[in-house]
């Protein structure tokens, strides 16, 4: 097998635009949305840093690992390990790993085109001005009359749907790489104008504290008031999330980052460009926990909310701020436009297994892949009116909860170990040290530690402890 092969499917244009394009699936609802609310759940600093510590020992180690295998395979994540498997003597059915990651795209996909499809209401929303004046009451009453609307949510998530489908039939190339390159920096810096806001909520440091100050009691311990008896209970669970969340939001364990890498130009560094992905993703992350938590606490809201909580806190500040009505828009299109740049790698390996094994075209396969995630979104949908009733739930969990927990914390996981379980124990050492071409030696020694023994380990240590094994 050489290495210099490319795929069929074309090629970034340049390390950069690879970067990006990575960059642009990482960063994503996931930062914005998902980020603020998991923490605000999880009890804040604590859940905080041991997301970070997933990021750096689990997430880049992992991220270039999957990206490696991309480029060494060139196709899709499906035929990518299975040739990989073949060519190393290895069963074939490590083909399956694709499968799972497919499955996991869409599943995830299902869920994230309805809540894009919130953020597209918000565009308009915020574009007509109904944020001003608002109240806590007031945004909480704007936000419940979307979501108790069946309808509503339908149209927003088809129109999404349309939208992703519409760049995937495009290809790679002439697909996104020209919009991502003007509206990731574009959100940066409407990040910051939003940071800035809450600088002057009242409530700055009270949000920072929040965000980072650590407290692994609040964390690990959930305390409820009943019949005036303060009651504790310890769990583990927040440190699977935070672990999930590293995977979530990196793209991870899916086969969007594999089939990204099988797109990356030869002589580029597989090590720096994971870096710098990773340290966009979560720069972002953390900029929007800095201006969503102070405005939680200015107005008295609770931060433990749940997924409503950017389209609770943000509309609050755009209704007060000079030039509100604009910033509000604008803030609403980048959140559009980052989950756009996402949703097309959640479907992207199934689409280029569909036109490398049916002999598909791109745009049939799109619509194909894209209507069935489309029906599998009113299940999501449905959580947050007619099936949010505890008679449809399972562990008590809706549809929509069920589903982010069973990818998140689950599947990606496991992709994401397998992936490392791959690449450091079964792949040829020659293989993964040409592909990765590290400066020095050391370098690569502790990337082979890391994903032989670290990632496995911490991965199964933390879910089952989750899951009460032990
Ligand atoms: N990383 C994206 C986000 O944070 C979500 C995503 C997960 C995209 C898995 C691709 C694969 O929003």
């Amino acid at each position: 097998m050489t290495s210099e092969k490319k795929s069929i499917h074309g090629q970034w244009s340049s390390r950069l635009m690879f970067i990006l394009a990575a960059a642009g699936s990482a960063v994503g609802l996931g930062n914005i949305w998902k980020f603020p609310y998991i923490t605000g759940e999880n009890g804040g600093g604590a859940f905080v840093i041991m997301y970070l510590v997933c990021i750096l020992l689990i997430g880049i180690p992992i991220m270039m690992a999957e990206v490696l295998l991309g480029r060494r395979g060139r196709k899709s994540p499906i035929n990518t390990m299975r040739d990989l498997a073949a060519a190393d003597g290895l069963n074939p059915a490590w083909g399956l790993l694709g499968w799972m990651g497919v499955l996991a795209g869409g599943l995830i996909l299902s869920y994230y085109s309805v809540i894009a499809g919130w953020a597209l209401a918000y565009v308009f929303r915020a574009a007509a001005g109904l944020f001003h004046g608002l109240d806590t009451g007031g945004v909480g009453t704007l936000f419940n009359s979307l979501v108790s609307s069946p309808e509503k949510l339908l149209a927003w998530h088809t129109i999404f749907m349309f939208m992703t489908m519409f760049v995937v039939a495009q290809g790679v190339k002439n697909g996104l790489e020209a919009a991502v390159r003007w509206l990731m920096p574009l959100l940066f810096v409407l990040m910051l104008v939003m940071v800035g806001y809450a600088m002057n909520t009242g409530a700055f440091s009270k949000g920072l504290d929040f965000l980072f100050a650590p407290r692994f009691g609040d964390v690990f311990y959930h305390c409820q008031a009943i019949d005036g008896r303060e009651l504790c209970e310890f769990s583990w669970k927040p440190l699977l999330i935070a672990m999930g969340h590293a995977f979530f939001t990196l793209s991870l364990g899916m086969g969007a980052i594999m089939v990204y890498g099988s797109y990356m130009p030869k002589r580029t560094s597989i090590a720096a460009a994971s870096v710098w992905i990773a340290i966009a993703d979560t720069t972002v992350a953390l900029l929007a926990g800095m201006a969503i938590f102070p405005i939680v606490f200015a107005n008295g809201l609770e931060p433990g909310s749940g997924p409503g909580l950017i389209f609770q806190t943000l509309p609050l500040a755009f209704g007060q701020m000079p030039y509100g009505r604009l910033f509000g828009a604008l803030f609403f299109i980048l959140l559009v436009f980052a989950a756009w740049t996402s949703s097309i790698s959640l479907i992207e390996p199934a689409v280029a297994w569909l036109v490398e094994n049916r002999g598909f075209s791109r745009l049939r396969a799109s619509v194909f892949s894209g209507l069935a995630v489309w029906l599998l979104g009113i299940g999501t949908i449905f959580s947050f009116n007619l099936w949010s009733g505890e008679r449809y739930q399972l562990f008590g969990m809706t549809f929509f909860d069920l589903l982010d927990f069973l990818t998140a914390n689950i599947m990606l996981p496991l992709g994401g170990v397998l992936i490392a379980i791959f690449a450091g124990w079964l792949m040829s050492r020659e293989a993964s040290e040409d592909e990765l071409n590290l400066a020095h030696p050391l370098l690569y020694r502790s990337w082979r530690f890391l994903v032989r023994y670290v990632t496995p380990t911490a991965v199964f240590i933390v879910m089952l402890n989750a899951l009460g094994v032990f």
